[in-house]
C-alpha cells in the first residue's frame, strides 16, 4: 500500500523524508535518538552547534555504551515518574509518599538528552555537559574523587589546577540558597559548603560548592559562577561530565547570567545526525517568525517552564478534546523529556485519529511505552498526517515529520506520544517534538516560542 512520492495524502506527504531517505535514515535514526547529541561551540557568536555524537563532528563515543531503544523510553518514564512527584500538590498517598523524597530529587538524567561542551576553569578544560531545561544546579565531576566517579569522555576536572576556582563558604548566602535548587540542605566540610543533588532514578552528586570562570562560548566567559564540584557521583549520565541547570531557581545558569543575557535563551534540535543544532543565549538571532506562549512561574513546581496547551490537529482535523482536560494538569516543556506526556483523554484523542489515517500500513508491536507501531519495511513510500499543537496565544506549532515518529529499524515505527496514566498528571512537551524548532525562553519576559526550520 505504497504512495507515489507526489500523492499528499491528509496533506502531508514525507517524500524528502521518508521515501527519499528511508533506508539511509531510519536504519539507524532510533540508535541515533537513543544516543546523547552533542552541542559544540562554534568559533563565533553565542551560539553553540548541536551535532549528533556519533556525527562527522564528533565520533570518539564507545558505541557500545549506547543504550537500546527500549532502554532509553524506559529511562523517559522514570523521568517523567519523578517529574510528576515533584509537581504532586498529595492527596494521593502513594504520590505524597514520593514526594517526600526531597522536593528537586526527582530527575532522571537518560540519555535522550542534549549536551553542550562549555569550558570551566582558567585555562579552561572543555567539559560536556547535558543541559537541562527541567533543574538549576550546574555540577561537574571534579577530582579527587573521594568515592566515586563514572567514566567521562573528557579528563576529570581539577579544580586546584584552576586560578579561577573558589569555594564557597558554608556560612554564605549562597549556600543556603542551595536548598531551593537542589531540595536538599547543603553541609558543611572544613568550612567549605557542600550540596548534594540526587536524581530519581538513584543518580546523584555530591561535592564542594564553589565558584568558577566558564566560558560559554569563545567570545563569552563568565566569572564566578556557582556550580558543584562533584566528588562523589553515580547514575545514568551516560559519558558526560555533569548538567548544566537552565531551570528558573536563582541557582541556574540563566538567572546567574541574567545581567548579560537578559534571562532569554533558545536552542534548536536536530532532526538526525547529518544536521546540526545550537544553544544560544541571549535574544540575539531570535526569528521574527517565533510564536509566543504566555509561561509563567508556576507555584506548583517553580523551575519548570509551564505553557497551555489549547488544542491538536491530526490530518487538519481538530481533536474534540474538552480544553479542561489541557487547563487542569497543565503543561510543562522539557528539554529532557523525550517523548510527550498527554493526559490520557487527549493521547486516546490522538491515537484514534492517527491510526484512522493510518489504516492502510500494516501495524508492528508496540514499542515500551509507545502503543501505535507500523512496519514500514516494505513500503517504498510513507504519508503521515500532520499533527499540529495549539497553545495559549494562538501560537500554532506544526510538528515536523522527526517529531511524529520514532522508529526502531523500518519495521517498527512509532507514534512519538504517550498517555501519562491520569488526566490530573501535569503533561509534558518533549524534546522529540521540539525537534527542528528554535525554541525560545524569553523567562523575564514571561514567554516561551517556537519558530519553525531553526535547524534541520
Ligand atoms: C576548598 O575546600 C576544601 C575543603 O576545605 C579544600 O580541601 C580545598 O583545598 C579548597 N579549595 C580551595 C581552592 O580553596
Amino acid at each position: 500500500m505504497s504512495t507515489s512520492c507526489s500523492s499528499i495524502l491528509f496533506g502531508f506527504s514525507l517524500c524528502g523524508f521518508l521515501l527519499c531517505s528511508l533506508k539511509l535514515c531510519y536504519a539507524f535514526e532510533g540508535r541515533e535518538t537513543a544516543e546523547t547529541t552533542l552541542l559544540h561551540r562554534v568559533p563565533n557568536g553565542k551560539h553553540m552547534q548541536v551535532v549528533h555524537s556519533h556525527g562527522p563532528c564528533f565520533s570518539s563515543h564507545g558505541k557500545s555504551t549506547a543504550p537500546t531503544v527500549a532502554q532509553v523510553l524506559a529511562q523517559d518514564q522514570s523521568r517523567v515518574d519523578t517529574i510528576h512527584s515533584r509537581l504532586s500538590t498529595g492527596g494521593d498517598p502513594l504520590r505524597a509518599s514520593s514526594a517526600t523524597i526531597p522536593g528537586k530529587s526527582g530527575r532522571s538524567l537518560g540519555s535522550g538528552n542534549y549536551v553542550v561542551t562549555v569550558g570551566f576553569g582558567t585555562p579552561k578544560r572543555d567539559q560536556t555537559v547535558i543541559f537541562d531545561t527541567g533543574s538549576d544546579l550546574t555540577w561537574i565531576q571534579c577530582q579527587p574523587c573521594v568515592k566515586s566517579c563514572y567514566k567521562q569522555q573528557e579528563p576529570i576536572f581539577n579544580p586546584s589546577s584552576s586560578t579561577s576556582y573558589s569555594n564557597v563558604s558554608c556560612t554564605s548566602a549562597q549556600c543556603s540558597q542551595l536548598t531551593s535548587a537542589t531540595g536538599n540542605t547543603p553541609s558543611c566540610s572544613s568550612s567549605t559548603c557542600v550540596y548534594g543533588i540526587q536524581y530519581g532514578d538513584q543518580s546523584y552528586s555530591v561535592g564542594f560548592f564553589g565558584r568558577e570562570r566558564i566560558t560559554l562560548t569563545s567570545t563569552d566567559a563568565y566569572d564566578n559562577l556557582l556550580f558543584g564540584c562533584g566528588q562523589n557521583n553515580r547514575g545514568l549520565f551516560g559519558q558526560v561530565a555533569g548538567l548544566m541547570g537552565l531551570g528558573r531557581d536563582p541557582m541556574s545558569i540563566v538567572s546567574q547570567t541574567s545581567q548579560k543575557y537578559g534571562k532569554f535563551f533558545s536552542y534548536c534540535l536536530p532532526s538526525s545526525s547529518a544536521s546540526a543544532g545550537y544553544l544560544a543565549f541571549g535574544r540575539e538571532g531570535t526569528s521574527d517568525s517565533v510564536q509566543y506562549t504566555p509561561s509563567s512561574i508556576n507555584s506548583q513546581g517553580p523551575s519548570f517552564y509551564f505553557i497551555g496547551i489549547t488544542g491538536i490537529s491530526v490530518g487538519g482535523q481538530k481533536l474534540s478534546i474538552p480544553s479542561s482536560i489541557f487547563s487542569n494538569a497543565g503543561t510543562i516543556i522539557d528539554s529532557g523529556t523525550v517523548i510527550t506526556r498527554l493526559p490520557p483523554t487527549a493521547y486516546s484523542a490522538l491515537r484514534t485519529a492517527f491510526r484512522q489515517q493510518m489504516s492502510s500500513y500494516p501495524t508492528a508491536p508496540a514499542l515500551s511505552l509507545l502503543d501505535t507501531c507500523y512496519d514500514f519495511s516494505q513500503a517504498t513510500s510513507v504519508s503521515i498526517p500532520k499533527i499540529n499543537f495549539y497553545f495559549s496565544g494562538n501560537t500554532n506549532v506544526d510538528i515536523d515529520a522527526s517529531g511524529i515518529l520514532y522508529a526502531n529499524g523500518l519495521s517498527q515505527v512509532c507514534l512519538a506520544f504517550a498517555p501519562n496514566s491520569n488526566d490530573g498528571d501535569v503533561a509534558i512537551f518533549g524534546n522529540t517534538q521540539q525537534k527542528t524548532f528554535q525554541v525560545v525562553y524569553d523567562v523575564a519576559g514571561g514567554q516561551v516560542g517556537f519558530g519553525a526550520g531553526g535547524c534541520k
